[in-house]
């Protein structure tokens, strides 16, 4: 069980924590930022937060509200662009992962020049990124905590994994009073895909007891708060209970890996442009059901931290306990019934199961496939 951790050095969970960038800008050297914000009046507003923010503390800022959902390389170079014309000395992003993979990128070439695709892939950057502040606003990613970016090639659709330590924020930031206003159905999608990275960071070829620590007490705040935060958006102890929960989540897929969920997920987001976080919702139960097979006293230990596990049951039947409540929380959060009803064709299959095997995600989930066909009937259970 070799461990090597990676984490952002300073993380604030807390209510207000936004008044705080001022000061943690500082602290890392920053006197001008870029603040990078999803597309639209929306990200737009949020920028501005940021940027008031910073100016109380005298900090200057100028926002890019470029990064659209499942972010691209133009998107990347267009705000390299800007924060070159406006010489700019750190980034802050706020938003989900959108606006937080984007401001990965656009730190990664302004360090390291060249172009996203040369660093599709693990490490293969060579320059440390500008001072990094992250402003969560979706309790789901992860991404303000992980190593990771996912961008896609705008000519191909084909998204590109990128995987570097110097991708790490230097600060990150969760203010549960950020998320108060978020719609049911983004509360559900960002939530169910926390709860996906931390079932899978658990059951993966390379937990360690870190990772173990961090993804059982994530599935636990999931369970205890994310029907609350559906239910009632406006309960602020339950939004604050779902940004540890993605935070313990992010943490622990970052230290450990993921699994067939996201090796899944990722072509269908790359083909037909769905959301993440629901189709993780709705391919997690046959991938558990998969991997049962192989590691049954880890699902059955999941079961327990969701609060359906219990001594008297075999490991077969509080694994199967654990699917079964993720099916029941993927109705309470109305969900779609399957991937067909998102309008996955199942003609399309074979050749998104060819494109799951590649994926970097695929590598750690605990039961190899010994063929696309197998893959292919996970998409299949899923439909
Ligand atoms: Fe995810």
């Amino acid at each position: 069980m070799p461990g090597t951790y990676y984490m952002p050095g300073v993380n604030l969970i807390h209510r207000g924590a936004l008044k705080d960038v001022g000061i943690w800008a500082h602290n890392i050297g920053g006197t001008k930022g870029l603040v990078v914000a999803s597309m639209g009046s929306y990200g737009e507003n949020q920028g501005k937060m940021v940027s008031d923010v910073l100016v109380k503390d005298g900090i200057q800022s100028v926002v890019y509200a470029g990064a659209g959902p499942n972010p691209t390389d133009t998107m990347v170079m267009n705000g390299v662009e800007l924060y070159k014309d406006q010489t700019c000395d750190f980034l802050v992003a706020i938003g989900g992962g959108s606006a937080m993979d984007c401001a990965k990128g656009i730190g990664l070439i302004v360090s390291n020049g060249g172009t996203i695709d040369q660093y599709e892939g693990v490490g293969k950057a060579t320059n440390d990124l500008p001072p990094f502040i992250t402003v969560n606003t979706t309790a789901g990613t992860g991404s303000e905590v992980t190593s990771v970016a996912v961008l896609t090639e705008s000519k191909t659709h084909h998204k590109m994994t990128i995987v570097d330590w110097r991708l790490t924020a230097d600060v990150s930031v969760n203010d549960p009073e950020l998320m108060l206003s978020m719609p049911p159905s983004l509360t559900a999608a960002t939530g169910m895909d926390a709860l996906s990275h931390a079932i899978e960071a658990y059951v993966c070829t390379i937990a360690t007891a870190l990772t173990d620590s961090l993804a059982y007490e994530a599935i636990t705040l999931v369970y205890r708060w994310l029907p609350v935060a559906f239910e009632h958006g406006d309960n602020i102890a339950a939004r604050e209970g779902m940004c540890h929960a993605a935070f313990l989540a992010g943490l622990a897929f970052n230290n450990s890996g993921l699994g067939y969920v996201h090796a899944l997920s990722h072509p269908l987001t790359g083909k037909y442009g769905l959301p993440h976080g629901v189709l993780n919702a709705i391919l997690m139960p046959a991938v558990m059901r998969w991997n049962s097979v192989l590691v049954g006293t880890r699902m059955a230990q999941i079961a327990v931290a969701m609060g359906v596990g219990h001594p008297w049951r075999t490991d077969r039947e509080n694994a199967e306990k654990a699917i079964t409540a993720v099916e029941d929380m993927n109705r309470r959060l109305k969900m779609p019934s399957g991937l067909a009803a998102m309008g996955v064709k199942e003609s399309d299959i074979p050749a998104l199961a060819e494109a799951a095997l590649e994926e970097l995600a695929a590598r750690t989930n605990p039961r190899q496939a010994a063929s696309a066909e197998q893959i292919q009937r996970l998409y299949l259970d899923s439909m």
